[in-house]
């Protein structure tokens, strides 16, 4: 698929068929987040897929209840190894490289899914101390999004965008 088409194409999916996703396709996922541009190439991320039911219901539980999530037949939680970041670059590192890196991993994941024919949502809105518990994650590892992948069973219309003339700036600010 051409790479402009998949940009504007991918929509957020929050309604799932109840059809499996396979292990090879989870792999061809995290393949094309691994291929991220990354600060100093560091890749400061770590990916737990995610197929059990009541880790599935809990992670939904911690994400303000948005039960889709648990509906999803997998669910990618992408986070981001400050740890890692911070050996490499310091409090920048940790505070705002690492996040920058996992962000374009994620999107990665989200290009790739549609181009595969699956839907996906980046998910942000959750507790972060609640999934670390949950998912065993350990401290200096944030978790920064979760991503329920599945068979999509809707097709929203493109949400508007700002238009280019509101957010282009020439020369300075
Ligand atoms: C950082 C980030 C956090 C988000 N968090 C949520 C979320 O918690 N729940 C949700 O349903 N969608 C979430 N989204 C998806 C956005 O709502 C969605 O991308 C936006 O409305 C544009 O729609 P589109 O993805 O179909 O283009 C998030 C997206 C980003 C990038």
């Amino acid at each position: 698929m051409d790479v402009l088409e998949a940009i504007k194409g991918r929509r957020s999916i929050r309604v799932f068929k109840s059809q499996n996703v396979s292990a090879e396709i989870i792999d061809k996922l995290i393949d094309a987040a691994r291929w991220a541009p990354s600060a100093g190439n560091i890749q400061p991320w770590d990916f737990i897929v995610v197929r059990n039911p009541e880790i599935k219901r809990r992670l939904a539980e911690a994400a303000l209840g948005e039960t889709f999530i648990e509906e999803a037949p997998v669910v990618i939680v992408v986070c981001a190894n400050e740890n890692r970041s911070s050996q490499g670059y310091g409090i920048r590192g940790k505070t705002l490289y690492c996040i920058q890196d996992t962000a374009a991993a994620i999107q990665n994941i989200h290009l790739a899914a549609y181009s595969l024919g699956l839907g996906t949502c980046w998910i942000g809105a959750f507790g972060e101390e609640e999934a670390r518990e949950i998912l065993n994650i350990p401290h200096g590892v944030r978790p920064v999004a979760i991503v329920p992948v599945g068979y999509p069973s809707e097709a929203p219309s493109p949400p508007s965008r700002r238009l280019i003339n509101q957010i282009v700036h020439y020369e300075t600010f």
